[in-house]
């Protein structure tokens, strides 16, 4: 089995679901603790797949994760477990210490303890791949051309320099303790079971309910958008194929201003669903203030995974943003448990006593 951490949140969800979508693959044992991040409805699909084994707890937690490891004979980490989001960072940086940093720690050192006991072939073939972010490079001048693998670090907010410092533990563990590990950077994802904290899930939520849409600053910040389905294809491919101790940047050269994107989705909704008033969700735009610190300019170059792991992303930016739209048009019960907080109410009633498994 692979061991998947923060696997029921935005991205790390996507990816059990596409993993699990292949009959042929390994089982899943999804460790998460279930931050208000975590939801366990976008895997209700697989409520009856005994091939997934849902963890709830701590990647901090050592105990706990060395005996994952050892009960399921783990032969590969896929690594998702982060407080995620930048302007919470800013708000309290407290929690992104303790998850990114010395979670991150504490799950090395218990794969590590468990990785050294393996026999020779399987420490040969045992994987840890570690999900990191665009945003440990800094931010970019209009001119400068795209984060490649050898940008120095210059991260800027409490949550990237959280994982800047998790992506250089685990560089460490690799040079020192020889752990196999990989490490992927990627760029802003987009798509289904999004929490509707960040842009896009936002927008397309608050326009729907009549409610303004929150530019912040003048809106030309620039990100690099990549549908979190590519996103998964390339941790498949890299966990498959990539070189050990090696990281590799994941985007799909989709770089908008963020008040294009909010336009672009304003018009698939006057499309999709338009206001009964004939208006168009564009009017509900409104200017905020700016985010402390916010960086100008994201862009990925992902050359390195398409020349040596063939890895290509299958989404442009308007076929995916579509697709988006569509989505959360179609699953008002995701979206519904997420607003009214019921997703939470299940979940404490579930877990209210942690099982640990
Ligand atoms: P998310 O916030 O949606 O989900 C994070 C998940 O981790 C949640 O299910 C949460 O319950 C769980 N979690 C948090 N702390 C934990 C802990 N201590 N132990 C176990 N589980 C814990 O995040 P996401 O957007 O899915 O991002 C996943 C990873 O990808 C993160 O490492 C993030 O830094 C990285 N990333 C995200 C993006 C993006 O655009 N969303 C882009 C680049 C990189
Ligand atoms: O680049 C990768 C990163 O992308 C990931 O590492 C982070 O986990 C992920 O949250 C995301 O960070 P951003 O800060 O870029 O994403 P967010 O959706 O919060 O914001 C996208 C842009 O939109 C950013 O420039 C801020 C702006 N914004 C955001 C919100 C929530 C607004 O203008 N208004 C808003 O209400």
């Amino acid at each position: 089995m692979i061991l998947v951490t923060g696997g029921a949140g935005f991205i790390g969800g996507n990816f059990v679901l596409d993993w699990l979508g292949n009959p042929s693959a390994e089982g899943v044992v999804n460790l998460d603790k279930l931050t208000y991040a975590g939801n366990l409805t976008t895997l209700q699909s697989l409520s009856s797949d005994t091939r997934h084994v849902f963890a709830h707890g701590d990647i901090s937690n050592y105990e706990l994760v060395l005996s994952l490891l050892k009960k399921h004979s783990i032969r590969a980490v896929v690594n998702f477990a982060a407080e995620s989001h930048v302007d919470r960072s800013i708000h309290g940086p407290g929690d992104f210490i303790q998850t990114n940093v010395v979670g991150t720690f504490n799950l090395l050192e218990a794969v590590r303890a468990y990785w050294s006991d393996l026999p020779e072939s399987e420490k040969k073939s045992f994987r840890f791949l570690h999900v990191s972010t665009d945003e440990v490079y800094g931010s970019l001048s209009p001119a400068d051309p795209a984060f490649s693998e050898t940008n120095p670090y210059e991260p800027n907010s409490p949550y990237s320099a959280s994982k800047a410092a998790s992506d250089h533990l685990v560089r460490a563990w690799h040079h020192t303790y020889g752990l196999p590990v990989l490490t992927t950077n990627c760029s802003n994802n987009y798509g289904p079971y999004h929490f509707p904290e960040k842009l896009i899930p936002l927008v397309i939520l608050n326009a729907l309910a009549g409610k303004p849409l929150p530019i912040y600053g003048d809106g030309q910040q620039i990100r690099d958008w990549l549908y979190v389905k590519d996103h998964c294809s390339a941790i498949r491919r890299v966990l498959e194929a990539g070189k050990l101790g090696e990281t590799y940047n994941v985007g799909s050269w989709n770089e908008k201003p963020n008040l294009d994107v909010v336009h672009t989705i304003c018009s698939i909704l006057d499309s999709l669903r338009p206001k009964a008033d004939g208006t168009s969700y564009a009017s509900q735009i409104t200017y905020v203030k700016d985010r402390p610190g916010h960086d100008r300019r994201y862009a990925i170059d992902a050359t390195k995974l398409e020349r040596e792991l063939g890895w290509k992303p299958a989404e442009t930016f308007e076929t995916g943003i579509r697709k988006t739209v569509q989505w959360y048009l179609d699953n008002q019960g995701w979206t519904n448990g997420v607003l009214s907080g019921s997703y939470r109410d299940w979940v404490q009633k579930q877990y209210s006593n942690p099982t640990d498994q």
